[in-house]
């Protein structure tokens, strides 16, 4: 069911946290995978990583927010693979600020790079999914986007607008047979919660009744299942990984 030989895969965010996991995984299934994101080492760390163990990547470094980037990403893949099957929007960034003191600036570039580049990579690769009448586009959300979260206002923002997009193109796109669905994490063990101190970080723990952050490895088998035909009588829907935070 989670054998992907012969399909590609384009995950963004990939040089590391949960984007390298999801990517790895897919990897280990059989699919080529195009990795992007800005940080190039990292990228050909994943490549030299996949091919040593007798797989196909590819590194597009990528800024997900610029048009002409995600562009050349789409490009670069399909040269090199002649398809694109599978794409995860992954790519994020958090701001953790009380709303009163965000800078536009730092607002604008949350939701640039949390939703502007699902829509950019989407249009971008879903093209030629629509084109070819397969593909599974996997958007990777967040808890945030269920619930209301002091300081994290344009975070929040753009993962509601992650799930409420993953929605409109699951409709859109339902009749060419390219499936739309979401993941919506909840705290897991990445540099994006680096910033966190001890003392946030336990707070944080006492509220998942899991007591505990999930680790990257977790996210691997939904990953899967949603790149794979068992999801293909599903799409516009939101899988929710997060010791049970938001069902409290
Ligand atoms: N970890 C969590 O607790 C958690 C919880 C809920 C949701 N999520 C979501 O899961 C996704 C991955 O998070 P993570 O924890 O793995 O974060 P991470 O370790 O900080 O990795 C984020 C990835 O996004 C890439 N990225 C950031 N800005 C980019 C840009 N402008 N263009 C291209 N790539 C860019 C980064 O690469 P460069 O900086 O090199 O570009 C990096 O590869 C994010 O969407 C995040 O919101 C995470």
């Amino acid at each position: 069911m989670t054998e992907l030989t012969g399909k590609v895969a384009i995950v963004t965010g990939a040089g590391r946290g949960l984007g390298r996991a999801m990517a790895r995984a897919l990897a280990h299934a059989g699919a080529a995978v195009a990795v992007a994101s800005r940080t190039k080492d990292e990228l050909d760390s994943f490549v030299e990583e996949v091919r040593a163990a007798g797989g196909k990547a590819l590194a597009c470094p990528t800024d997900i927010t610029d048009e002409e980037s995600v562009n050349g990403m789409v490009e670069a893949t399909m040269l090199e693979f002649g398809r694109i099957d599978i794409l995860v929007n992954n790519s994020g960034i958090v701001a953790s600020t009380p709303l009163l003191e965000q800078p536009v600036e730092e607002w604008d570039q949350v939701i640039s790079t949390n939703l502007r580049g699902v829509f950019l990579a989407s249009k971008a690769a879903g093209r030629h999914m629509v084109a070819q009448g397969s593909g599974k586009v996997i958007n990777i959300a967040s808890n945030f986007a269920l619930q209301g979260v002091v300081n994290h206002a344009a975070y929040s923002a753009s993962k509601g607008g992650v799930l409420a997009l993953t929605r409109s193109m699951a409709i859109e796109w339902a009749r060419s047979g390219v499936q739309v669905n979401a993941i919506a994490p909840g705290y897991f063990a990445t540099d994006l919660n680096r910033a966190m101190d001890e003392d946030l970080t336990e707070k944080v723990v006492r509220a998942i009744p899991a007591r505990r952050m999930g680790i990257p490895a977790e996210i691997q088998p939904w990953v899967l299942l949603l790149a794979s035909t068992a999801s293909d009588f599903m799409t516009g829907e939101t899988i929710v990984i997060d010791g049970g935070q938001t069902v409290r």
